[in-house]
């Protein structure tokens, strides 16, 4: 069918029924609760990989030898330092500034430092990927660390993504269990299908702008509450809550007034969010291990009641839900829940931008115009 003759396109609204790419990343069956990374069930995933081979994966399709792993988290290690020209511009920033704001415009800064910023094909792009992802969780701890007044603290190559982070976060070598915890939630996080920041991702790059403009892009979509900031309302309302012998009254009272309920429900997801049956053992053993169970179980009570009211419309916890509780238990602050996700999420993104690339069509669909016509226009001095 030539364009020409094309039927006219139908009004989508949040264009849930529309197909806006195609992806080889991640696989979603939302009515089995189903998610896979290059055809690998994120359960897998989560229990026995690492972010970085998961990176490996959605970047190349395929699992990393052991030498191609190497390698691989090698050349990640090897970016983790920030130009000097990005710390003081973090140092200019003011301390009570939302963090993800601030990781915003450090994410859009860091193209000012870097030489092939514009530079066009696959490999530029790689090696442009590469260099946001290692280096955004020094942007995030730099951050951090300025606005509570203390020093920077260098990355350490010799230390994984999520160790590192949390290292230059806190200034101490995060045990085993913690960076491991972390990890996890990279892993979970890495790359969703076309999800609202990556499809916003994916319409900046497909104007041939370039890949710190699209991660810019998706960065500012993800902020919303209604996507990555839902992890953070989550923490909101478990701290309003407060105790165990409170959640029933608190939720029992937002759903009569027709609130929404933070970390449940998705658009894809009408079963139970995959990403969330394994986060939800885990932030068990996470919360129990750093005494914060109390936590935990409010969680816990919060899916009981959810599953009793209004499971039967298809919404239980996503992804967000049990993720609030371990990065509150491994000591990540609230306001910064949503930058964890961004960190992870670039490598989606960054992925999604390459695909888009590859045989790329201006994403531009088309409005229902509803106002008026043929209104007469109206000097100023006669309105
Ligand atoms: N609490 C209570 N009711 C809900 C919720 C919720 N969290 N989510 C949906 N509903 C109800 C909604 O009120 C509607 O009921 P009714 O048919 O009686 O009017 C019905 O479920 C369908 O809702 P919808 O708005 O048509 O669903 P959607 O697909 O447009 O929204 C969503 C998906 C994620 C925006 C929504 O579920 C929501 O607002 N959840 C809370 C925010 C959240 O946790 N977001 C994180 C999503 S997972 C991380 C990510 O990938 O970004």
């Amino acid at each position: 069918m030539s364009l020409a003759t094309a039927p006219a396109p139908s009004f989508d609204k949040g264009l849930a029924n529309t197909v806006a790419a195609e992806t080889q990343m991640s696989f979603i069956d939302g009515g089995k609760g189903v998610l896979e990374y290059v055809g690998i069930d994120i359960d897998a995933l989560a229990r026995n990989s690492t972010f970085e081979e998961t990176v490996f994966l959605l970047w190349n399709r395929r699992l990393p030898t052991a030498q191609e792993l190497k390698s691989f988290t090698e050349g990640l290690r090897a970016e983790y330092d920030l130009p000097a020209g990005m710390l003081e511009l973090i140092r200019t920033m003011p301390r009570d500034a939302t963090p993800m704001h601030a990781l915003r415009t450090l994410v859009s800064a860091l193209a000012l430092h870097d030489s092939e910023a514009d530079a066009e094909g696959e490999d530029a792009n790689a090696r442009k990927a590469i260099r946001m992802l290692a280096r955004t969780p020094a942007l995030i701890a730099g951050f951090d660390r300025h606005r509570k007044g203390k020093p920077f603290v260098a990355p350490d190559r010799t230390l994984s993504m999520a160790a590192n982070f949390l290292w230059m976060l806190n200034g101490a070598k995060p045990t085993d269990a913690v960076a491991r915890a972390l990890d996890v939630c990279l892993i979970l996080h890495a790359d969703h299908g076309l999800n609202a920041s990556t499809f916003a991702g994916r319409v900046t790059i497909s104007t041939l702008s370039d890949l710190y403009s699209a991660i810019t892009t998706a960065i500012g979509t993800l902020k919303g509450p209604l996507h990555g900031g839902a992890n953070e309302e989550v923490m909101i309302m478990l701290r309003e809550i407060g105790s165990l012998d409170r959640v029933e009254p608190y939720i029992m009272e937002r759903l009569a007034r027709k609130d929404r309920i933070m970390g449940f429900g998705h658009r894809v997801y009408k079963a139970y969010d995959p990403r969330a049956t394994y986060l939800k053992t885990f932030a068990r053993q996470v919360a129990a291990d750093t005494g914060n169970l109390a936590l935990y179980e409010m969680s816990r009570r919060i899916e009981e009641i959810m599953a009793r009211e209004v499971a039967a419309k298809g919404i239980y916890p996503n992804v967000d839900f049990y993720s609030a509780t371990t990065y509150h238990s491994i000591g990540i602050d609230l306001d910064l829940f949503t930058c964890m996700f961004a960190m992870s999420r670039i490598a989606g993104w960054a992925g999604h931008c390459i695909e888009q690339l590859d045989g790329n069509r201006l994403i531009r669909p088309a409005a229902a115009y509803v106002g008026p016509h043929g209104q007469p226009w109206v000097p100023v001095s006669d309105r």
